[in-house]
This record gives C-alpha cells, structure tokens and sequence, in this order.
C-alpha cells in the first residue's frame, strides 16, 4: 500500500555535501520526496526523538552527533515506503550492509551512519508528527 516514511540525512553526510547524491538513491528506488527541510536539532528534540535509546550506552554520543551539525528532514512517499526505504539504506552497521545501498556507499560507522529512517508505520506517524505540520507536506 501507498505509505509515508520519515527519513534523516544525518550530518556526517550534510557535512559532506552528500544530499543530493543521497536524494538520488531515494529518487531513483521510486520513493517520491513530498516535504523536505534543513534544520538544526537541539539537544531537547534529539533525545525526544531518541527516547526509547535513552538507556542505551551510545545514548549520549547519539544526542551529541546528530545536534553536532544541519541535518535533512525528510517524508518520502510510495509503495511500501517504510520497507522499501530500510532496504534501500542498507544495514545499521556499514560493514554489514549490501552492496549498493546507502550506508554501504556513505556511512562511516554504526553511529555515523549517514541516514536514519522509520522502522514501521506507527513509529513513521509519531517522526512525521514531531517534525512536520500538515502544511509543509505536498504528497
Ligand atoms: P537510527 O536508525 O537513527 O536509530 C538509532 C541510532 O543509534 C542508529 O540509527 C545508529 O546510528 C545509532 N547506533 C546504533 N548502534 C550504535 C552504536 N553501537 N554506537 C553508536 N551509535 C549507534
């Protein structure tokens, strides 16, 4: 079925001017971009976003990273979107990812992995809601 997706360009790839070539993957698998912005996090909306890692160990180091620099928001928009955009970024760690997929040509580490995104519906509505107001959203 027709889905939405909430993805991150994290920022050792905004860092790196990767947005585009990034996009490109996204554009190319089908997944049609329908709202897009640059902003930068504080520390507040990271951990929010973060909240079910807060006990884990990289925790802080995750907070830390993704306020360090821009990052790209983004709703992408398709069939299956949410599993189409987890196959098409590839693997958490880089070292395991497939060939092809973005971490594999981008990431640098598990943490510094270029790109987040949703891992089912109902955690894609919750990114969406706490990122994006209706109106910035042209499907
Ligand atoms: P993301 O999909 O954004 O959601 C949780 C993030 O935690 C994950 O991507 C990784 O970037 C990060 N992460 C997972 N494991 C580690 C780790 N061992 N060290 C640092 N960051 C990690």
């Amino acid at each position: 079925a027709k889905e939405r997706t909430f993805s991150i360009i994290k920022p050792d790839a905004t860092r790196r001017n990767l947005t585009g070539e990034i996009n490109a993957v996204i554009e190319k698998a089908g997944l049609r971009i329908v709202a897009q912005k640059r902003v930068k996090w504080t520390k507040a909306q990271a951990q929010e976003f973060y909240a079910e890692h807060k006990e884990r160990p990289f925790f802080k180091e995750l907070v830390t990273f993704m306020t360090s620099e821009p990052i790209v928001l983004q709703v992408l928009e398709g069939e299956d979107a949410v599993a189409k955009y987890r196959e098409i970024m590839g693997a958490t760690d880089p070292a395991e990812a497939k060939r092809g997929t973005i971490r594999k040509k981008f990431a640098l580490s598990k943490g510094e992995n270029s790109v987040h995104g949703s891992d089912s519906t109902k955690s894609a509505s919750r990114e969406i809601k706490m990122n994006f107001i209706a109106k910035e959203i042209a499907g």
